[in-house]
């Protein structure tokens, strides 16, 4: 089925094309039709199942990745998704209206295209904005007059005006008129199916108020709500506070778990006893620190920012330093519980349960359990780990398999990281010593939380 979007094609009947100069070319050369409804710039954790959604909700759909490896491992279903999106993408490959591909030119046959490209930070915290800003340059190099240009990658606020708006406008397509540019921030949960995509509503700000309105009658269509604000910037830090305010409430369920500890209280007794109160508490979990390309990552766009302002953030601050430092604790109770046994970590054997960022991804990006490995490692212990989803990882520049029969590995300690659904842990109950950072497991007489 092939989706006529009358509003796309209406902005469409006065594409006046714009050479890369900026120069307004003749009216012959204006193209009549799009043979996309949308592109999507970045075929990841993001782009992947939203265009999968798009194109369930009927557009015809253009899949653009850099990576030729990437599109392979989508084009051999063996992507990292929920078990409803592997079945839309089995449908999908099969479709002619659903198209993917690396050559960015295609990106001037979509009526829209939505950039979903990784905002990573480097070493020393960071924004890694080169990915981006390389996107947004090839979005606006091969932009069309009509074309609709939504930003949904988390990002600093004034990002779609800097990165888009701007270049366009310096080639000559003045946004609210020429073309539509607005930021959306893609809410998506990989691995939890708790709440589908479609599920979810959106926030779109528009660089002008007709840019908006076209980026929701878009999204509006796979959606059940959308929520406009008045600016891209307002819909830009939406993100920023969303995942902010779950990186401090995670800083204080970890502190919390620091606390309970001192006090002798068992930490989930409270917090599942607070979330009893059915308004102004909301649970969150202690864990061994936070990975992924969310958490870690966004409130440093943030407080990059606000460095550059000379304004300083003390909570989420301290927040970021308080998860930064969890894998550590996580080493240095390791220690502990081995000193009693052993002389430290030195000589030991220690094995990691699960090293995923979270339950029932494949993805270790800023995994605490990268760290926590790491460390043990360097103070002498042999370190090993079991992982249904995760074939190989690296830990202090070598390569590390995973072990397939944990029992075989000897653990004097077993640190329970990342509790998969499928992940079958009866062998626990054999090993000396469980410490349990994900505060998910039953109490057992060889287990310790964190
Ligand atoms: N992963 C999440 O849980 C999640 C949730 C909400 C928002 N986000 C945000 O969404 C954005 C994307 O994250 P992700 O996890 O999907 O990243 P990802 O690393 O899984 O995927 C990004 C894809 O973009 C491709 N890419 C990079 N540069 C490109 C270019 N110039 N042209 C075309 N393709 C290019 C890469 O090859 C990769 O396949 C980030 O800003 C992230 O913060 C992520």
């Amino acid at each position: 089925m092939t989706l006529q979007n009358s509003l796309l094609r209406e902005t469409h009947q006065n594409a006046r094309p714009i050479s890369p100069a900026g120069t307004a070319l003749p009216p012959r050369q204006v193209q009549s039709t799009f043979q996309f409804d949308v592109a999507v710039v970045g075929m990841g954790y993001v782009g992947l199942p939203t265009s999968l959604a798009l194109r369930e909700a009927g557009y015809r759909v253009l899949g653009v990745d850099a990576s030729e490896q990437r599109l392979q491992t989508i084009r051999e279903l063996r992507a990292d998704l929920l078990a409803g999106d592997r079945g839309r993408l089995s449908r999908a490959l099969a479709d002619p209206d659903f198209a993917l591909t690396s050559d960015s030119t295609l990106l001037a046959q979509a009526s829209a295209v939505i950039i979903a490209v990784p905002t990573p930070v480097d070493e020393h915290l960071v924004p890694e904005l080169n990915i981006l800003r390389g996107a947004c340059r090839t979005v606006v190099e091969h932009a069309v007059a009509g074309q609709l240009l939504i930003l949904t990658s988390t990002t600093y606020v004034g990002s779609t005006r800097d990165m888009l708006a701007g270049p366009l406008r310096a080639r000559g397509l003045e946004p609210g008129t020429d073309v539509y540019v607005a930021f959306s921030p893609e809410r998506i949960n990989p691995g939890v199916d708790d709440f589908s995509q479609e599920e979810v509503p959106r926030v779109v700000g528009g660089v002008t108020e007709a840019c908006g309105h076209r980026a929701e009658a878009l999204l509006g269509k796979y959606v059940p709500k959308v929520h406009a604000v008045p600016t891209a910037e307002a819909a830009e830090m939406t993100k920023l506070l969303e995942n902010t305010f779950r990186a401090v409430n995670i800083a204080l369920a970890n502190e919390f778990s620091t606390i309970c500890t001192t006090l002798g209280i068992p930490v989930m007794d409270v917090i599942d006893a607070a979330a009893t109160k059915p308004f102004g508490f909301m649970r969150f979990v202690p864990g061994p620190g936070v990975g992924g390309h969310c958490i870690p990552c966004d409130p440093h766009y943030l407080l990059w920012q606000l460095r550059g302002n000379r304004v300083t953030a003390p909570v989420i601050e301290q927040a970021m330093q308080n998860i930064a430092a969890r894998p550590r604790q996580v080493v240095d109770r390791a220690r502990k519980i081995l000193s009693d046994k052993f002389r430290g970590l030195a000589g030991t054997r220690v094995l990691l349960a699960g090293v995923a960022y979270k339950p029932d991804v494949e993805d270790v990006r800023e995994s605490p359990a990268l760290e926590i490995l790491a460390g043990l490692e360097a103070e002498g212990a042999t370190v090993g780990y079991v992982d249904p989803l995760i074939g190989g990882i690296r830990v202090n520049g070598a390569s590390l398999e995973a072990i397939s029969d944990p029992e075989t590995f000897g653990a004097d300690l077993v640190i329970m990281h990342t509790a998969h659904t499928e992940f079958n842990l009866d062998w626990l109950s054999t090993v000396p010593v469980v410490l349990d950072t994900t505060y998910r497991l039953p109490a057992a007489a060889n287990t310790i939380q964190l």
